[in-house]
């Protein structure tokens, strides 16, 4: 079980290039599943989501090669309709786009219900609403979703989204790329990574309207072709690397963004006493000496992103006075401040509010990665406390950030992954440093 030992008390200095987004990428790789073509996808962020996501595509027959580290060729010219494998799907939350991209490409699809981050309940009632808008018959039954277009082949639709759903508004983008006449989502959701879906399905000919505002049009086309493409920059690595530079008091100059898509996370940095300088593809953090409290509530992009509260909330324990966060996308995303409580912070939590009391020394003590974002906020507090802490279950945080050890290294933070057996003597445990 592999675990992160983090010496807290250095600033980070230096540059850092970050990887290709997530969220973009989890779509984009079931999306090539509906190509009849040779994808080339440039900016494969190296992470265990999108391996998981490739080994799927493997086993339903795909050809998958890595060009160099972070460009894929996709061929799934020869993909016959067959089950998707359960045991890999159920680990992640995005295997759901395999739904929409098999309903598209075969009219059929039987997955499992997906996993994921456990963040309260996550239904995927709104994906299921628009699949059955499309002409699907959609059951979900013993923990499988079986999906079958009734007429063999999916028929555009108007499909009124009752929830903001980034999952739900790129899974209906998929289904009804390929479907017969025109789909309208209403009320879709507007995050980077759904333009970067529709521009990357553009480019192998789909025709989609209006990503990146709150009605999208597409229009269905009998073939998507082959073709090459790039992914966006990953807005939330981004993010946690301007709240480390931060939150430690460091200068970092993180590079390979857009800037445009961290202007929410910039402005409650610039709040907090934080200098941030915006260039063409980077930007640049100053940390500064003393940080001020700042109140957040996140919401749908252009929102202050839900992904990014565990870190800013780490950052909310060094500044001085009450910082607030309120919770609007989930009903329960503060189970890390448990762990922020056993390095000393102070926080109390009311359902979707979180009232820190700032400006306490954190020291260092094991802690948990409850999630993917609750554990970058957990090495963000270990970087800053004193003394050692040891952070466990990092599986969750390397699901979604390429190299996160290699890369706050290389920024000067003193951090370890260490792999130890979880049963062995203390004097033999550590078995590789990675
Ligand atoms: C995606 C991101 C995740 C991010 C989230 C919100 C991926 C793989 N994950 O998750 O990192 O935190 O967007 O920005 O891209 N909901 C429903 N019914 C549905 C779908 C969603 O009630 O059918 C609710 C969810 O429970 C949640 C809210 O809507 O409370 C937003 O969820 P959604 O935007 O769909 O998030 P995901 O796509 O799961």
């Amino acid at each position: 079980m592999e675990k992160y030992i983090i010496n807290g008390g250095k600033a980070l200095h230096g540059e850092v290039e970050i990887s290709g987004a997530k969220n973009a990428a989890v779509a984009i790789i079931p999306a090539a599943l509906m190509v009849d073509g040779v994808c080339h996808i440039e900016n494969i962020p190296q992470i265990s989501d999108t391996d998981m996501l490739l080994t799927i595509l493997k086993e339903l027959g795909a050809k998958v090669r890595f060009l160099n580290k972070s460009t894929i060729e996709i061929d799934c010219t020869k993909v016959r309709y067959q089950d998707a494998p359960y045991d890999l799907m159920r680990k992640i939350r995005a295997s759901y786009y395999l739904i929409g991209a098999m309903l598209g490409r075969f009219g059929s699809a039987k997955t499992t219900m997906p996993g994921g981050c456990n963040f309260g309940v996550r239904p995927i009632d709104q994906h299921i609403k628009g699949m059955t808008a499309l002409g699907a018959d959609v059951d979900v039954k013993n923990g499988f979703v079986y999906a079958d277009a009734r007429d063999g082949k999916l028929h555009g639709a108007r499909i009124y989204l009752d929830k903001v759903s980034v999952g739900a508004t790129m899974n209906i983008i998929l289904a009804a790329a390929l479907a017969q006449g025109r789909t309208v989502i209403e009320n879709a959701a507007r995050e980077p990574h759904i333009v970067d879906l529709a521009n990357f399905l553009n480019s192998m000919g789909a025709d989609i309207r209006g990503a990146g505002t709150d009605t999208v049009k597409v229009n269905g086309v009998d073939r998507l072709h082959g073709g090459s493409y790039a992914i966006i920059p990953d807005q939330i690595e981004a993010g946690t690397y301007m709240v480390a530079a931060a939150a430690t008091g460091g200068e970092v100059l993180i590079k390979n963004v857009i800037p445009r898509h961290l202007e929410c996370i910039s402005a409650k940095l610039r709040e907090t006493g934080t200098i941030v300088q915006e260039y063409e593809d980077s930007v640049l953090v100053k940390g500064a000496s003393s940080l001020r409290k700042v109140n957040i509530k996140t919401l749908p992009y252009p929102g202050f992103p839900t992904d990014m509260q565990p870190p800013m909330g780490a950052l909310m324990c060094l500044a001085n006075g009450t910082s607030v966060i309120t919770e609007g996308v989930y009903d329960n995303r503060f189970k890390y401040t448990n762990e922020l409580r056993k390095m000393g912070a102070e926080i109390q939590v009311d359902g979707r509010v979180a009232v820190i009391e700032g400006g306490k020394r954190l020291t260092g003590a094991p802690v948990h990665a409850c999630d993917l974002r609750a554990g970058a906020a957990m090495v963000i507090a270990g970087m800053c406390a004193t003394g050692t802490t040891v952070v466990e279950d990092v599986r969750y945080i390397e699901r979604g950030y390429e190299n996160f050890v290699g890369k706050l290294k290389a920024l000067g933070a003193d951090i370890e992954c260490v792999d130890e057996p979880e049963d062995s003597d203390s004097s033999d445990k550590i078995l590789c440093v990675c």
